[in-house]
């Protein structure tokens, strides 16, 4: 596996791969990759012949009060798991070669509507630092399919989103969401658990497996559902700050009629926000 870190030296080797028309993945991640991410890279590396992954810990994409200075870097590690998992290319920017003009300078991809809800509420501005950087990367690696987690579902949404409007040819594809035998989605933010947080943090998938449990039961009032569930996460040693029943395919709120839904939740343990998310099928 290549590493490289100017535009220049990515152009040149895609270049190349575009010429013999191999088909060409991509994985864009902020490294510290765990077990998620390499089914991630795994994924790609069974839809195309040619498998590139970003690290690139985006500064956009932060708040003012977030993690983006603690943010875990291990970057020896995943270049040792990426190579193991066959990954042809690891493109490495620097800030510069991202955001030449400063990060506060920079043109903003935003989708409207989808960017302001759920995640985007509680962190303002996040999603325009993720499809801004998200189409930089797609411009500079040009690919023909994308791979992205069902871990961060608003996120896929976004993306998936962002490619229609603005018509750029990659299909998107999505992975389910790879858990500790706890039940615990993996999480680079999962290494700011300490002690007693570890054993709570499971209790985030638990209680949407309540969920789950409810309304497919039968039981129709979401907001009496949401409310259990935030009482149910505070109980168990949280700060929730969201629990919301939508429909999976556009995050709206659903009606009566809507059988494919998608419950979302955000909570604060310790010194980590956790996000999760599992999806519903009620006739
Ligand atoms: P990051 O948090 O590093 O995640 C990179 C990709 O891995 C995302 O598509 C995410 O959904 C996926 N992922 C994370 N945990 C997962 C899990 N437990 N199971 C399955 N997939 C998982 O998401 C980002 O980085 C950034 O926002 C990025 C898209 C790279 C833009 O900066």
């Amino acid at each position: 596996m290549h590493t490289v870190t100017t535009e220049r030296q990515l152009r040149e080797q895609v270049r190349q791969w575009r010429e013999s028309a191999t088909p060409l993945a991509f994985v864009p991640t902020m490294g510290n990759l765990h077990a998620g991410h390499l089914q991630l890279v795994r994924h790609a590396s069974s839809v195309a012949g040619r498998v590139v992954v970003s690290i690139f810990v985006n500064p956009l994409q932060f708040g003012p009060r977030e993690d983006f200075a603690s943010y875990p870097v291990t970057l020896e590690a995943d270049q040792a798991a990426l190579v193991q998992e066959g990954a042809d290319l690891l493109f490495l920017p620097s800030l510069a070669e991202i955001y030449p003009h400063g990060t506060g300078a920079t043109t903003v991809v935003e989708v409207p509507g989808l960017n302001a809800m759920l995640e985007g509420e509680h962190r303002p501005g996040h999603f325009n630092g993720v499809t801004t950087v998200v189409a930089k990367l797609f411009n500079l690696v040009q690919p023909d399919i994308a791979v992205f987690g069902e871990k961060d579902y608003q996120q896929l949404l976004l993306i998936r989103r962002m490619v229609a409007d603005l018509c750029m040819p990659i299909r998107i594809d999505s992975v389910a969401t790879v858990r500790e035998p706890s039940g615990l989605a993996m999480s680079s933010r999962n290494s700011y658990l300490a002690g007693a947080d570890r054993a709570i943090a499971p209790q985030l998938y638990q209680t949407l497996l309540d969920v789950q449990r409810v309304l497919e039961g039968g039981e129709r009032d979401y907001a009496g559902v949401e409310q259990a569930a935030m009482q149910q996460l505070a109980e168990a040693g949280f700060q929730p700050e969201y629990v919301s029943v939508r429909r999976q395919a556009d995050l709206a709120l659903p009606g009566l009629a809507d059988g494919q839904l998608i419950v979302l939740a955000a909570a604060v343990v310790g010194r980590a926000r956790l996000i999760d998310n599992i999806s519903i099928s009620v006739a």
